[in-house]
């Protein structure tokens, strides 16, 4: 059995401890906000948090998330008025949005450990998050909004 927390809530899972954490969140529980994309740690799409580190869910174990606290994108604002959130809408960064919520998670990880990040550390920080839609200038400009600098 393994316990966990997600989005706050208590969680129990016996199934297999390999099973990807991805699979576990999308269709156990619902949480369709995280993406698979390549399903081999190479894209980013499936970006969530476990204690708080951003991880791939998709190359992510159930093993891996024993006794943790595990937060999506549904969790991380209950009111979806995270600062990152917000400064995604200011800066209109989404085009078809299939990537956004795994480059939310990643910035919000990395505001966690760089409240006022430089552009080498927003380039260290997202550069494993792929866009096929080219939206990185507008994502770089939201995470300097967020972190309450200039755009
Ligand atoms: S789906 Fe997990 S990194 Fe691409
Ligand atoms: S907004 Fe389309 S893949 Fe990023």
């Amino acid at each position: 059995m393994i316990r966990l927390k997600v989005n706050g809530l208590a969680r129990q899972f016996d199934g297999d401890p390999d099973m990807p954490l991805l699979w576990y969140l999308r269709d156990t529980l619902g949480l369709t906000g995280t993406k698979f994309g390549c399903g081999a740690g190479l894209c980013g799409s499936c970006t969530v948090h476990l204690g708080g580190a951003a991880v791939r869910s998709c190359i992510t174990p159930m093993s891996a998330a024993a006794g943790k606290n595990v937060t999506t994108i549904e969790g991380l604002d209950q009111a979806g008025a995270h600062p990152l959130q917000k400064a995604w809408k200011t800066a209109h960064v989404p085009q078809c949005g299939y990537c956004q919520p795994g480059q939310i998670m990643q910035a919000a990880a990395l505001l966690k450990s760089h409240p006022h990040p430089n552009d080498a550390d927003i380039d260290q920080a997202m550069q494993g998050n792929l866009c096929r839609c080219g939206t990185y200038q507008r994502i770089r400009q939201a995470i300097k909004i967020a972190a309450g600098g200039k755009s």
